[in-house]
């Protein structure tokens, strides 16, 4: 029995800190389940826990605090990785905490054969996780599910959704999103997408109806990146200063991430999109640090003289096209949400 679900949804191209959101809110949330609910081993959501950095690709960061972590029906799974990340984790958890870790026995498998194909991809610049190969072969009808992967070995950790969510037991699941809204398969910029849905749709289609959707935490950061094939930076010395600072670079890949200003026509789009309830703008302190506050709104450029117009003039523009949004929060590091 669901009593409510909230959900973390990434409102760009991904790397806004969601995993970091995530973790604050595992800690105070109540939540008994934490549901990654899109993507592969292309995610990478890094995470401070006790003083200590964990870098997850797979696995959702409840397990960090001992709740029910699921791997959802909607994520592409290898196998390798996952052992390797476990391996990874066990090292700091103990197996009390990693007992908690499962997967929807519908999920799918990435193969090493999808790894190899996506290896050899130039053009969209993928993350060569094999994710892409993945999901066509699902969609196809000729993919391998968890359940019939897993058949000798792990079956311990397949789990059933449905009998999860909807027994007699009230659950309380937080929804952790991988990739963003410019990487939807439907609403990014096609072809320079990712091959799954990272809208709150997504969630969703691991058997929680709408109406059991209590919050939808957005999270943005205050510029923009991108990392792929597309020309995404303009020309702006502050760019390669905010990466530098930001510390722009892939999680997954080490790529260096292009920087671009927040485009606020984009951020409202994916804010009505999503439903957001809670608006979470990361990494201020980053504009802060080189000392410039500027954003794009209908395809304008316009400078702040500080953070206090930069803050104040999204908040109004906000507050009066997106009747969703309940809450705005500018977090510095630390989250404090
Ligand atoms: P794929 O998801 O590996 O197929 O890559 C497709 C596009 O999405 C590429 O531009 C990747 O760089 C981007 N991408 C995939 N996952 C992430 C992520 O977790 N953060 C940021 N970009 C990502
Ligand atoms: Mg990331």
């Amino acid at each position: 029995m669901i009593e409510y679900s909230d959900v973390i949804v990434d409102l760009q191209a991904g790397d806004t800190g969601k995993g970091k959101v995530a973790h604050a809110l595992c800690k105070d949330g109540g939540y008994t389940h934490v549901v990654r609910y899109n993507g592969g081993g292309n995610a990478g959501h890094t995470i401070y826990h006790e003083g200590k950095k964990f870098v997850t690709h797979f696995i959702p960061c409840g397990i960090l605090y001992g709740i029910k972590s699921i791997i959802g029906l909607g994520c592409v799974v290898d196998e390798k990785k996952l052992e390797k990340e476990i391996e990874d984790l066990k090292k700091f958890l103990t197996p009390g905490h990693l007992k908690h870790l499962y997967i929807d026995h519908r999920a799918h498998i990435i193969l090493p054969s999808y790894v190899e194909e996506d290896s050899r991809d130039d053009k969209i610049g993928t993350t060569k996780t094999g994710n892409g190969p993945a999901y066509r072969e699902k969609y196809n009808r000729t993919g391998v599910r968890a359940i019939d992967h897993f058949k000798n070995n792990w079956v311990d950790l397949l789990i059933d959704s449905y009998s999860e969510f909807h027994g007699e037991t009230p659950v309380r699941i937080l929804f952790e999103g991988a990739q963003g809204f410019e990487l939807d398969v439907d609403w990014g910029d096609y072809p320079y997408v990712t091959s799954s849905h990272c809208t709150v749709g997504s969630a969703i289609l691991n058997g929680v109806p709408p109406n059991k959707i209590r919050k939808i935490y957005g999270v943005a950061k205050a510029y923009r990146t991108y990392v792929g094939n597309k020309n995404f930076e303009g020309n702006d010395e502050f760019f390669s200063k905010i990466r530098t600072i930001g510390e722009e670079y892939g999680a997954t890949t080490g790529r260096p991430r292009q920087v671009n200003w927040l485009d606020l026509n984009m951020l409202i789009k994916a804010i009505n999109i999503n439903g957001v309830t809670n608006l979470i703008i990361n990494k201020l302190d980053v504009l802060n640090d080189v000392n410039r506050h500027s954003l794009y709104h209908n395809n304008q450029l316009i400078d702040f003289i500080n953070d206090d117009g930069y803050i104040r003039y999204i908040k109004g523009i906000v507050n009066k096209q997106c009747p969703t949004v309940q809450n705005i929060k500018f977090s510095l590091t630390p989250y404090d949400i």
